[in-house]
This record gives structure tokens, C-alpha cells and sequence, in this order.
């Protein structure tokens, strides 16, 4: 049994969490739409054809925020396909997926869902194929009241009140050729630069995000950022970050350890924005949107084979199957995100349903939780309040990441990695919630929390999601096979939490006053 200690003190935080931080995405993309959150006909269909088994799987997931249409999608989609009488909407071919987009749900049937599911929604404008005229347009029919041409349209189409969408994104991963109308940092800061003041303009109460690189490993990443945001930086509250996770090398003490690539990568991308406020002596800080993020790699697609399976509708693709080690490294990324709460003010879990998704579907049949459902559903329940400054004192381990589009050296370099990674959240009324992932895949670690300036907490709940088979998974005939299970091992005395995890586990805690 290794040990491994943890101090706290509730009086030094890193900052608030905000509520935005438990976010998530729907893209049209597969069955992440159609088929799964949108299914007219299917037994739980409701009047607008929203499934109402998937709205109850989401409110126990419980995002807050909801990224909407993509994604690679949104770099070729013209927003005034999906509104109006569905039956004179038109089919479109998407270039993004090689698929045909119905256009039988968009930004009004959206806006609907949002409220079902009681979500904000997260609008992105394309910047891929259109410019800032699309998104001026988009944003006066969405937010303006009423009396222009845009906004009446938007009456006339059945929906009298202005959705009034506050945060927006301007494109997506406009740095990678993969996309549609992909840009260099210089034409896409000048786009986004021009987009994002028109559609303040219009409504001056919104919030926007630039893209910032698609990933770390790409070529342009650091000067991307520099530069979009030299553009962009009056314009905008935030830079986005997108970090798909993954096991490739299937070597999985390496894979635990990945998350803390993300950790460099905020602080990076922390320091850049910096940067470029110190050049202008601005006292303004642009905060981080981790509007990506998830465990992926399993079902990623090369565009060839894309082409050769035709251009289906809403096909079941990149429908990854999540198991227990892909729960432990996601809970470790939800750790990262909790960790840099005075930064990353918002956040997307790429994606809700189907897609690369902690709820899966079978069209015309039932709904289920994959086993990343769990650390993002207590994370979004337990971790709102105040993330705590916590010292973490645990043996390390040597680990290295593949990766998969870097071009001479194909594993990052990582710092040594602490088999214990945690984040502390105090709550307003005098608790605390620990979030603890043991990376040591062999040995169980005991545990010392030194919480003295908490008072006399107790054991509220405490659950821990283990298996001793890591390749376990949920499915639709097995469908709660993997599952937090109670946490025996936990005590308070004399100011101090002992607990025990096993060997791979993610624990929560959650104790009270
Ligand atoms: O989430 C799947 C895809 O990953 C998104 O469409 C794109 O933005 C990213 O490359």
C-alpha cells in the first residue's frame, strides 16, 4: 500500500467554479442529434419529438451549458437551412462527416431542447465557409426583439420571444485543414475580429470565445494563440482549448497520466493570453474555454473512408464505447478542469449522446450511461463552490504520451506523474468534496487529508468507481455493469480524513459539517 497525504486550508482557494465549467456539446453529427436527443416516433418522443428517456439521462448528467451545432459541422452549415416549416427546409450534403444533413432540427428546435433539458445554450457561428455577415444575421434573428426583417422572421417562424443566447463561439478549429475554409491566425483573427463586433453591436450583453488551437500538439499552437488574440483581444472574454485524451500505445498508466497534459496546456495557454495583455498594459484577463475535451480514439475516421460509405443521414459513427480505465482518465481530466476554476470558466464535454458521448442510444430502442457518465455526473453535482489550493504530497511515476498527429517526435514529453491526483472543492455551508483519482494500477493507497480548519466534518457520501477488469463497459443488455460503488474505507478523527483507494480508482467524498 503506498501513501500519500493532502493539505488544505479553506481559506486558500484557486477560485469559484463556474457553472459554465459543467458543459457539454451536441453536434449534427452520427446519431448524436437525430437518434439521440431528437427521435419523433420513438415511444418517449415528446410533442417536439425530443426523447424524454435521453432528457432524463441528461438531467442526472447534469451540464449546464450546451455547445450547439459543432464542430467541424458549423464551418460549412448556413444557419437559415434549419429554421422555418421543416418541410421546405433542405437536405444538404455536410462535408465535415460526408453524411446528408436532414435540416429537420436546428436552432429553434435547439433553443427548445435547451430549455427541456434546462441548459444554457452555447451558439457557434461558422467562420469556416461564411463570415461575419452570417453571424450578424444569425444574431439579430436569435436576440433581437423584434421589428427588423431577421427578428420577424423568427416570430414568423413560431417563436415571439428573442432566445437571448449569451456565449458564443467564433467558428471552430479554424487552425486545422481538416475543416472547411481552415485560416491562417492573420485571416482568421481579422474574421473573428470583424464577426465578434458586429454581433456585439447588435447585442452588447453577449459573451465570445475565439478558437484557439485544436489541439496542443499542433504545428502553428502558441504562436496561433499570440496572434488570434493580438486581433481579437477587445473583442472577446475567451480563448478556447480542445484536448481529446487517448490509448493508442495501450499503455494504461501512461493513459491515467494524460490529463495532466491538460494542466500544461491551460497553463500555457494561461500565460500566452497573459502575454498579449502585458504587450497592451491591459489589466484585462481573457479566461479559457475548454469548449472540447473527452477521452477519444477508438472510432476516429480518415476522410477516405468517409467517402466511401456514401452521404447516409445521421449514421452511427464515432460511436466510441467507453470503459473503466477511459472513466478513470476522463475523472483525472475533470480533476484538471476543477484545479484551474480561477481560469477555465467554461467547458464542453465533446459529446452528449451517441457521439463520442456518456449516453448512447439504440435508435427506436433504450438509453444508457457509458462509464463516463459517472465522474462528469458527480463532478457537476459535488463540484460547485470554491476549489481549494491543495497540496498534494504522493510518489511519482515516469509515464509518456503518444501522440498520434505529432510529426517527428510522437510521444510528448510529461513531467513525472504523482500516482494521486485530486482537487478539494469546499461548498458555502461549511463542506467539502474530494475528488481523488489513484493512478497506481497495481497498489491501493492510504490516504491523509489534513482538513483542521474545517471543523468537525463527516462522511456524507463516499463512492468509488473500480473494476478490477479496466476493460469493463456498459451497454444497452448490461447497462449499469460498471458503477460507482460505496466507499468503505473513510474515517474523521481529530481534524484529519483517512480513506483507502484501491488499486485504479476514482473516489469521491463528500463530507459535511
Ligand atoms: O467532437 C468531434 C470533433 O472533434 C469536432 O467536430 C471537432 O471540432 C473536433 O475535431
Amino acid at each position: 500500500m503506498r501513501k500519500a497525504s493532502i493539505m488544505v486550508d479553506r481559506e486558500f482557494a484557486i477560485g469559484e467554479t463556474d457553472p459554465r465549467l459543467f458543459g457539454a456539446f451536441v453536434e449534427h453529427l452520427g446519431r448524436c442529434v437525430y437518434g439521440g436527443i431528437f427521435e419523433p416516433g420513438h415511444k418517449t418522443a415528446d410533442g417536439k419529438g425530443f426523447r424524454r428517456d435521453v432528457l432524463e439521462l441528461v438531467r442526472e448528467l447534469g451540464p449546464t451549458i450546451m455547445r450547439y451545432p459543432g464542430g467541424n459541422f458549423v464551418s460549412g452549415y448556413n444557419w437559415e437551412d434549419g429554421v422555418g416549416p421543416v418541410d421546405q427546409r433542405p437536405a444538404r450534403l455536410d462535408l465535415a462527416w460526408f453524411t446528408t444533413e436532414p435540416n429537420t432540427f436546428g436552432t429553434n428546435e435547439f433553443v427548445d431542447w435547451c430549455r427541456a433539458a434546462a441548459v444554457e445554450p452555447m451558439m457557434a457561428v461558422n467562420l469556416g465557409t461564411r463570415d461575419g455577415d452570417a453571424a450578424r444575421n444569425l444574431i439579430e434573428y436569435c436576440n433581437h426583439p423584434g421589428g427588423t426583417a431577421w427578428s420577424d422572421l423568427r416570430i414568423k417562424h413560431g417563436w415571439k420571444e428573442p432566445h437571448g443566447i449569451k456565449f458564443w463561439c467564433l467558428g471552430n478549429e479554424m487552425d486545422g485543414p481538416w475543416q472547411m475554409e481552415y485560416k491562417t491566425a492573420t485571416e482568421y483573427g481579422r474574421i473573428a475580429k470583424e464577426a465578434a463586433k458586429m454581433m456585439r453591436w447588435i447585442d452588447p450583453s453577449i459573451e465570445l470565445a475565439a478558437c484557439g488551437s485544436s489541439g496542443r500538439n499542433m504545428p502553428t499552437y502558441g504562436r496561433w494563440e499570440d496572434e488570434v488574440l493580438e486581433h481579437t483581444f477587445e473583442q472577446v472574454e475567451y480563448i478556447s482549448l480542445h484536448t481529446y485524451l487517448n490509448n493508442y500505445a495501450e499503455d494504461t498508466a501512461s493513459f491515467l497520466a494524460s490529463p495532466d497534459m491538460m494542466d500544461q496546456f491551460i497553463d500555457e495557454v494561461v500565460a500566452i493570453a497573459d502575454g498579449v495583455a502585458a504587450r497592451r498594459h491591459s489589466q484585462k484577463r481573457i479566461m479559457l474555454s475548454f469548449d472540447e475535451w473527452n477521452v477519444w480514439y477508438r472510432t476516429r475516421r480518415k476522410r477516405a473512408d468517409r467517402v466511401k460509405e456514401g452521404w447516409p443521414v445521421a449514421p452511427p459513427i464515432l460511436e466510441e464505447i467507453y470503459n473503466v480505465e477511459d472513466a478513470l482518465t476522463f475523472g483525472g481530466a475533470c480533476i484538471s478542469l476543477l484545479n484551474h476554476a480561477d481560469r477555465v470558466k467554461s467547458a464542453c464535454l465533446a459529446q452528449l449522446v451517441n457521439v463520442i458521448a456518456p449516453i448512447m442510444t439504440e435508435t427506436g430502442g433504450d438509453a444508457w450511461r457509458q462509464t463516463i457518465f459517472w465522474p462528469f455526473a458527480q463532478m457537476s453535482r459535488f463540484g460547485r463552490g470554491r476549489v481549494l489550493r491543495a497540496r498534494v504530497e504522493s510518489e511519482t511515476y515516469a509515464a509518456r504520451y503518444f501522440d498520434p498527429r505529432g510529426s517527428s517526435d510522437l510521444y510528448f514529453p510529461m513531467p513525472e506523474t504523482p500516482y494521486l491526483k485530486a482537487s478539494v472543492v469546499a461548498d458555502d455551508k461549511g463542506g467539502m468534496t474530494l475528488f481523488l483519482l489513484n493512478r497506481d494500477l497495481k497498489q491501493g493507497v492510504d490516504v491523509t487529508v489534513d482538513a483542521r480548519s474545517f471543523g468537525r466534518l463527516q462522511v456524507k457520501q463516499a463512492e468509488e468507481l473500480q473494476e478490477d477488469d479496466l476493460k469493463a463497459f456498459n451497454s444497452s443488455t448490461d447497462p449499469l455493469r460498471v458503477q460507482p460503488r460505496a466507499l468503505k474505507d473513510v474515517s474523521v478523527s481529530d481534524g484529519k480524513i483517512r480513506l483507502k483507494l484501491k488499486p485504479a480508482s476514482w473516489n469521491v467524498v463528500k463530507l459535511t459539517l
